[in-house]
């Protein structure tokens, strides 16, 4: 009998679109999409359970082992750089990481600069890489309201269609890197359920190779 798969599954949008890859991957629980608050969910003839969770906690579910695999998105890894394993790009939620500043703003090469961010790692690595010191400020979200407030002189955000930069009069300035949901695995939990991880990978791969060729 294979071993039950955990899966904890990005809550929200995201992880409806995963939620679909996956059962079309032969891996369904028909549960899952009934409207209710519970967040574990599932099917032991598919020999999987799944769990809802924030979609920047499954790196901490899958890295501690509370979750065998999950998909979370590339900025979320190269902000955490959690003990996981890197399985699959499934190229869902594709959107860029990226600087962003108001209209018509120049580098002041005299002065520190400001840089507003949920992604710290992410801006300081990105920065030190260019050689320039900054001042990070943390924020937890609605990054854009900082440099009209004065309070950064540019962000390090996530840009998607682009909607909230445009409706704040900011705009792009630099490309950091291109950001997609990955298929992730604890290390442990890589070698004791490998067949039944292996099986999901191959089945996910194969899908999106369909899914290319359409
Ligand atoms: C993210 C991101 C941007 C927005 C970008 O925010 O931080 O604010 O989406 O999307 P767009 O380019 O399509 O407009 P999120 O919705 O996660 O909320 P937050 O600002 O509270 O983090």
């Amino acid at each position: 009998m294979p071993e039950m798969l955990n899966v904890a599954l990005p809550k929200g949008r995201l992880g409806e679109k995963v939620y679909a890859m996956f059962a079309r991957a032969g891996f369904e629980c028909p549960e899952i999409l009934e409207d209710s608050r519970k967040l574990v969910f599932e099917n032991p003839e598919k020999r999987v359970r799944y769990f809802w969770v924030k979609p920047s906690d499954v790196a901490v579910y899958v890295e501690r082992g509370a979750a065998d695999v999950g998909v979370a998105g590339k900025d979320i890894l190269l902000e955490y750089e959690p003990e996981i394993y890197e399985l699959l790009d499934l190229g869902i939620g594709q959107c860029r990481m990226a600087v962003a500043a108001p209209k018509g703003f120049r580098y002041d090469a005299g002065r520190t600069l400001r840089v507003a961010t949920k992604f710290s790692r992410i801006a300081q690595s990105y920065y030190a890489g260019l050689g320039r010191d900054i001042d990070v400020i943390h924020l937890n979200g609605s990054i854009e309201i900082a440099p009209i407030l004065g309070l950064s002189d540019v962000i390090v955000d996530i840009v998607e269609t682009g909607t909230t930069l445009r409706e704040n009069e900011l705009e792009v300035i630099e490309e950091i890197v291109p950001i997609s949901a990955r298929l992730i695995a604890n290390k442990a939990g890589f070698k004791f359920k490998n067949a039944e991880i292996a099986a999901l990978c191959a089945a996910l791969s194969r899908l999106l190779d369909e899914d290319k060729r359409a």
